[in-house]
């Protein structure tokens, strides 16, 4: 038996429930408090999910006066920047949803937090726990490929539009770019070890999430349902980087890394309207290469498993605030992956490339 880790949930909609389930699955595990900004439902998500012991506050900052040791944030992604903000001034750790933040400022002010408070910053990638990924990043990463170069990755709904929070760009900063693509992002810069971004030039529409015939909160959609950006990276490596949460198509491909001595195919698992995104499972990796100069496909088997990737980042982020850290999906990195969706909503408005500028830490 370990010491009692005590833990705070700020924002109790969807995810929360994700994070509630797992936390009380973990032993010495104790979910102290619970805030949320609208009235009563922190409360009643404590009954929910039968948490006798919490406390429930309709404001952050009274959750963050208790004892905690770690704090999960779960808000809609525009209030990420000042919940973590106020979180690791109070003196906690911080494991937040992605996407990170809305802008690439927030990212870099909430990590400068960390670094000053001595803090981890954790952000919750769960497709990172799916061992496939991590058997694409260990085949990248031992050099079969050669030289990297060029990166196509993206997902692609053929209709799977949010609604609620999601599209309204005062409440999430951005739409399907941020929603999905940053897992996209995450999956391509994860196995490449996480270049930095140089520059981005994108284009982003929402032809579907404004018209009524598509979606029922169309008079209230203000974000994008499709994008696309083409990002250059240090060593000389580009990505073409495509998300739609809506389209007439049923995919946008498949992500691929192409490299001097191979390439390598990735497809995602799941299929349907909603599907064709990177959720944390892979469906299909093929190795194309050259065999005494014959072009040969070799599929690689994939790892068979059970892993609950959502249980696994909690679980981890426990192990973390129990060895004191460091942070497994640590904010300093994740910046990056935040700085090109920054610099994608910047591109389109201007229609110009833009230059991603990211200070060193
Ligand atoms: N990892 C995943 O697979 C995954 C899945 C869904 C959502 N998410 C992310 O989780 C976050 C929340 O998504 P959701 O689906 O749970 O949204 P949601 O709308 O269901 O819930 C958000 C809750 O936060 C509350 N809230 C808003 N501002 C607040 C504030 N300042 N302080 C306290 N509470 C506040 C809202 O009242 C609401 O109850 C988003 O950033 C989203 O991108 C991640």
């Amino acid at each position: 038996m370990g010491r009692t880790i005590k833990i705070g949930i700020i924002g109790s909609g969807g995810i929360a429930g994700v994070h509630a389930r797992t936390y009380k699955d973990i032993e010495d595990v104790e979910i102290v408090g619970v805030a949320d900004i609208f009235p009563g439902r922190a409360d009643h998500f404590i009954e929910n999910w039968g948490l006798q012991q919490a406390v429930g506050f309709d404001d952050h900052r009274k959750l963050l006066e208790l004892d905690l040791d770690g704090v999960s944030i779960c808000t809609p992604n525009a209030a990420h920047y000042k919940t973590t903000l106020d979180a690791l001034h109070a003196g906690k750790h911080v494991m937040v949803e992605k996407p990170m933040s809305v802008t690439l400022e927030e990212a870099v002010g909430m990590v400068q937090a960390s670094k000053e408070a001595d803090k981890m910053l954790n952000i919750g990638f769960q497709p990172r726990y799916d061992p496939n990924m991590g058997l694409i990043k260990e085949l990248v990463q031992s050099g079969q490929l050669g030289k990297v170069y060029y990166v196509e990755t993206g997902g692609g709904r053929r209709r799977g539009m949010p609604g609620g929070t999601f599209i309204r760009q005062e409440i999430s900063g951005a739409g399907a770019m941020a929603d999905i693509g940053c897992y996209s992002l995450d999956f391509a810069l994860n196995t490449l070890g996480y270049p930095k971004p140089l520059t981005v030039s994108a284009y982003t529409s929402n032809h579907f999430g404004t018209n009524p015939k598509y979606h029922p909160e169309a008079d209230r959609f203000d974000v994008e349902d499709f994008g696309v950006a083409m990002i250059r990276f240090e060593n000389d490596i580009v990505l073409n980087f495509k998300t739609s949460w809506a389209m007439h198509m049923d995919s946008l491909g498949a992500t691929m890394f192409l490299g001097t001595d191979a390439g390598l195919k990735v497809l995602p698992k799941s299929q349907g309207p909603w599907g064709g995104v990177w959720d944390g499972h892979v469906g299909a990796v093929s190795l194309f290469h050259d065999i005494q100069r014959h072009h040969t496909e070799s599929v690689i088997p994939l790892i068979e498993h059970e892993i609950d990737v959502f249980a696994e980042k909690i679980r981890d982020f426990v192990r973390a605030l129990r060895e004191g850290g460091p942070a497994p999906i640590p904010g300093e990195q994740i910046v990056r992956n935040q700085a090109i969706l920054d610099g994608i909503l910047r591109s389109s408005q201007t229609g110009r490339e833009v230059v991603i500028d990211i200070p060193d830490f």
